[in-house]
């Protein structure tokens, strides 16, 4: 019983059961080294403030990297009777350096002292997904380039809509990333603050010098009050919403990646190392990576939930249902990072299969609107030219011949308007070419839109 920290109130220890069922050292041990750099900010501040000496706070941090080392090199042996990682990192700290290690818990709680821990954490995860993140809008940018001017058709309903070029395809992705990386950014900003100081909910009634431990920290400030310090976790929730919402762009990258690499589109090949194979059937070759990712958005999904729920109704300060805050906030910052990561690796060796893109847009009436166009610039209402060319392609349908395929006198069946010059705006070069504003398919504004993200990517 005297082994545990709070012994003194206690009459007998706890529950073997209750021990292990309220550790979460198995798990928490993750943020050991958020745990020591917050440990080395408030000792040193503490030595700052006259609460510790020069010798003590030195002893201390020596302690703490000597913990640490051992922790790296997987020679610390963790206590689930120590509960979590902090109590596990303060009691090897007393052993090792004697009764000074006492002193580092003066003026702090293992509540402000997790509420920093998970900050500095999620911090640094933000950090590592944003740099993937940036690798796979380059990645996605540097391909859109090659494929500025290969055409395929465009969707709506999943039905040929219009031809657009792979690029520009490409690049309406590389757009949804871009919103992904500034919510993540945004985010990290809000989490930016130092709950450090907070102690256990009231604050403390040593001289602390709360904007010192901020500092050392790399926070922006200190926390403005606290008892929402100590139990704001808006930041985990932040974070999983920009991850679900990420998360679902790449899902529908993977669907698209998979439709496309299916006999029945053929529109791209993914390298052999981003498939599997059947162990039945020797001819099929999965896109796993891209269905593994599309997966695993139901599972972020259920992280943000999970969060949500674990927070709601939560009175005010610290609870120790906050601790349930980890395991989905670490399982979704792996998920997420993997994902990007596979992404970011695969991306540059999607190769487009032209010729069968191009048929693929060649097939589906794909320029039917361009002739509406072309009619309504020879003064014909845009409604009638409608209806026009829709009995052109029911024609073309029965005839089994794309608008293009057909002469001057079947199409003139349709409106005398139509002359020679029709055949320019039936190519599908000239119908994404012909769109040529900022936004638009054309292989110009392509790579405009490249030039543009090189630009941008190279300033973060
Ligand atoms: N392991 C705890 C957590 O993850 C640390 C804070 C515990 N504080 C307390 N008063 N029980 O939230």
């Amino acid at each position: 019983n005297s082994h545990t920290l709070w012994g003194g109130r206690f009459s007998e220890p706890t529950d073997e059961f209750v021990q292990r069922f309220t550790a979460s050292v198995n798990f928490d041990q993750r943020m050991y080294n958020q745990d020591i750099n917050g440990s080395l900010a408030h000792a040193r501040m503490l030595e700052q403030a006259g609460i510790l000496t020069n010798v003590e706070c030195q002893a201390i941090i020596d302690g703490l990297e000597s913990i640490r080392a051992d922790i790296r090199d997987g020679k610390f042996s963790w206590s689930v009777a120590l509960e979590d990682v902090h109590m596990n990192i303060e009691s090897e700290l007393t052993k090792r350096i004697g009764p000074t290690g006492k002193k580092l818990h003066t003026g702090r709680s293992r509540n402000d002292q997790v509420a920093t821990d998970i900050r500095l954490f999620v911090r640094d995860a933000i950090d590592v997904l944003a740099s993937e993140l940036t690798r796979l809008q380059y990645a996605l940018v540097d391909l859109a380039e090659r494929e500025a001017a290969t055409i395929m058709p465009g969707f709506t309903h999943l039905q040929t809509a219009q031809p657009i070029t792979f690029g520009h395809h490409l690049m309406a992705w590389n757009e949804m990333l871009d919103r992904d990386y500034s919510r993540l950014l945004d985010c990290r900003k809000r989490l930016n603050v130092s709950p450090l100081g907070a102690a256990a909910l009231a604050g403390t009634s040593f001289p602390i010098d709360r904007h010192f431990t901020a500092g050392q920290l790399g926070f922006d400030m200190p926390s403005r009050n606290s008892l929402d310090s100590v139990s704001d976790r808006d930041f985990a929730i932040e974070l999983a919403a920009c991850g679900s919402l990420l998360m679902t762009h790449l899902s529908r990258f993977s669907e698209e990646l998979v439709l496309w690499t299916s006999t029945q589109f053929d529109f791209i090949d993914l390298p052999d190392r981003f498939c599997t194979g059947s162990s039945i059937m020797p001819q099929k070759k999965n896109p796993d990576v891209p269905e593994l990712v599309r997966g695993k958005t139901g599972r972020v999904n259920g992280h943000l939930i999970a969060l949500l729920t674990l927070m709601k109704s939560q009175p005010l300060a610290y609870n120790k249902d906050n601790q349930e805050d980890k395991e989905p906030l670490f399982d979704l910052l792996d998920t997420l990072l993997d994902c990007v990561k596979a992404y970011a690796d695969m991306v540059p060796a999607i190769t487009a299969k032209k010729e069968n893109m191009y048929l693929a847009a060649k097939k589906g009436y794909a320029t039917a609107t361009d002739l509406a166009d072309y009619l309504v610039k020879k003064d014909m209402p845009f409604r009638d030219a409608h209806e026009v060319v829709g009995k052109t392609v029911a024609y073309g349908l029965q005839q089994n011949k794309d608008l293009s395929e057909l002469s001057l006198s079947e199409l003139r069946q349709f409106s005398d308007s139509i002359t020679e010059d029709v055949f320019e705006v039936l190519t599908l070069e000239g119908s994404v070419g012909a769109r040529n504003h900022i936004g638009g398919t054309a292989p110009q504004q392509v790579l405009a839109a490249v030039a543009n993200y090189r630009i941008l990517l190279q300033q973060r």
